[in-house]
């Protein structure tokens, strides 16, 4: 599955691969969204198949269900499952307390929901991600479509009394129309640079009307998984 990887995959793969190692038969895993987790899916696929093992799955977005299913991997829902004991997903940056950001790929909601449902959360990464101060990746945050200007506007004011260097958001748009996630809402990216107080600027942002959900997972991940572009993996 390795042979031919661009270096950038290779980080990617040999993460995903070394994660997969935690997952042990019978358990019930959430299947992460994005180009590292989509690794993460084969990989366990060629697991169950080498191996006979009994895993279910529950994917975090309909793009992960899709390839699960492709690969072998038994997909469930989460109101089948309940309570999962692991789940492995990517990550758009993490810092040195595994705070992360998520939802570059449109997935927060699902992906948020899911990993709170875990025992233990693992992140698979390449070491782009790490940062000192998270935002430099512009944060996702999840909103109705409903008014969602005004929703906008809202959150933009909040950022004024907060601890963060950028205050304007950008309603990420897919061609010419709105993206629209999986549970059929909308994205604002927040352009913040630098978030001082990440726990705040979470717990601030989903008391505004019209938001759904952010992209900060704080006290949610467990474990970090780096793959290298020279097939090194640490994990933390
Ligand atoms: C999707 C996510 C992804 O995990 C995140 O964007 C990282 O993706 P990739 O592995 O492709 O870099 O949060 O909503």
């Amino acid at each position: 599955m390795s042979a031919n990887l661009s270096p950038i995959d290779t980080a990617k793969f040999v993460a995903a691969k070394r994660a997969v190692d935690f997952i042990e038969d019978g358990m019930r895993v959430g299947l992460g969204t994005g180009s590292t987790a989509a690794w993460m899916v084969r990989c366990l696929g060629e697991r169950i198949r080498e191996e006979g093992l009994k895993i279910t799955g529950v994917p975090t977005s309909s793009r992960t269900a899709e390839l699960a299913r492709q690969v072998g991997v038994k997909v469930i829902s989460l109101d089948e499952a309940r309570w999962l004991d692991l789940t492995i997903d990517g990550a758009d940056e993490f810092d040195a307390d595994l705070n992360l950001i998520k939802g570059g790929g449109g997935a927060l909601l699902q992906e948020k929901i899911v990993a709170t449902a875990s025992d233990m959360m693992i992140v698979i990464t390449d070491p782009s991600k790490q940062v000192e101060h998270l935002g430099a990746f512009p944060l996702p945050v999840e909103v109705v479509p409903f008014g969602w200007q005004t929703t906008k506007a809202l959150i933009e004011e909040s950022l004024g009394s907060l601890d963060v260097l950028g205050q304007t958001g950008t309603l990420r748009m897919n061609g010419d129309a709105p993206f629209v996630t999986d549970e059929g809402n909308h994205i604002v990216d927040l352009h913040l640079q630098r978030i001082g107080d990440p726990r705040k600027l979470s717990l601030v942002l989903n008391q505004i009307p019209g938001v759904v959900e952010n992209g900060l997972f704080i006290d949610i991940c467990d474990k970090v998984v780096i793959g290298h572009q020279d097939g090194r993996v640490e994990v933390t």
